[in-house]
């Protein structure tokens, strides 16, 4: 026989109940009454940052696109699912004391485990703690889904950031994400790389809406180049389009920021990748997204897609 507790678990991993609902999405709603209809959000967008190829830049898109959607004013989460070194904090020279493991395992709120970085965006730092989520007792399931739904009224973005490649980790991420932006860059292993991950989301969610950025080029035609080659080849072995989104300059700017643990959207607001990422921003904010959940059923789902 289910218990009442059972039930509420149950009820708290797939769905709130109306009431609940109708009071967030009121929240939301009002939340937000001074955006123009085009940008008003009805939730969180998730995305997920990936590439075929590791080293093309994933890392620091999400973090130059979190501090430049703030710029924006937009609210942002950046979650580093990369488990293999913790990028995102390197990067910005952050030694955070505690990661999602402490939440799952540790009794810390998602409060206290996230770090600020620049412009007031917020991380979670990596954790092997997720690869551990099987594992995870109701009870433990639900503190986790109300710490993260705790999130939905205060953010605009939850960027991902993921390890390069196809491991089934990453793939889970990537599915569990509303969207998907790989990043690639001119070379033919990157795209070739690109190419077979693209291939990948799409088998097994032919509907999942997926941007390219084109990191490393010299001209926006080289990026626009690149793209059209990926694209054509996906249209033609898997029947649909995926959307150019941009492309960042290489620039040796954003080299110098890595060396000294800032961002180059932050320390040189100027430089060609900067103006790169402020219009990527621009572009993502201008987009109505996909058809968003309400409310924490965002968070509900995202949980349970990386729980089973
Ligand atoms: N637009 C650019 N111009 C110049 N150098 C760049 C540019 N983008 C990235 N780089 C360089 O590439 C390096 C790798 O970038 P980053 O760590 O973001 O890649 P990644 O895809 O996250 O790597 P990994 O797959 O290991 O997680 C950076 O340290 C930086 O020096
Ligand atoms: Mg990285």
């Amino acid at each position: 026989m289910r218990n009442a507790k059972t039930t509420s678990a149950t009820h708290r991993i797939f769905g709130p109940s109306r009431d609940q609902a109708s009071t967030l999405r009121r929240m939301a709603s009002e939340d937000r009454s001074g955006e123009t209809s085009r940008e008003r959000s009805t939730g969180t967008r998730i995305i997920a940052v990936t590439s075929g190829k590791g080293g093309v830049g994933k890392t620091n898109v999400v973090a130059n696109l979190a501090a430049s959607l703030a710029e924006l004013g937009k609210k942002v989460v950046v979650l580093d699912a990369d488990f293999g070194l913790a990028n995102i904090d390197v990067l910005l020279g952050l030694t955070p004391r505690f990661h999602l493991g402490h939440v799952l395992f540790g009794n810390k709120s998602l409060t206290e485990v996230m770090i600020q970085g620049p412009n007031g965006i917020r991380i979670i730092p990596a954790s092997s703690g997720l690869q551990r989520l099987a594992e995870l007792t109701s009870e433990q399931r639900d503190f986790l889904v109300e710490s993260f739904a705790d999130l939905h009224s205060d953010t605009d973005y939850l960027l991902i950031d993921t390890a390069a490649g196809i491991s089934r980790n990453v793939i889970h991420f990537l599915l569990s994400a509303q969207e998907v932006i790989v990043v690639s860059a001119p070379e033919p292993t990157a795209i070739v790389d690109g190419y077979a991950i693209i291939k990948i989301i799409l088998k097994e969610d032919p509907a999942k809406p997926v941007q390219v950025i084109i990191n490393s080029v010299q001209r926006e035609e080289e990026a626009r180049e690149v793209f059209g080659q990926i694209n054509s080849v996906v249209r033609r072995f898997l029947g649909r389009d995926i959307n150019y989104l941009g492309h960042i300059e290489r620039d040796p700017h954003v080299t110098q920021a890595v060396r000294g643990q800032v961002l180059v959207a932050c320390q040189f607001p100027d430089a060609p990748a900067s103006r790169c990422f402020r219009q990527l921003a621009r572009s993502i904010s201008q987009q109505a997204g996909v058809a968003r959940m309400a409310d924490n059923m965002v968070w509900e789902k995202l949980l349970n897609d990386w729980i089973n």
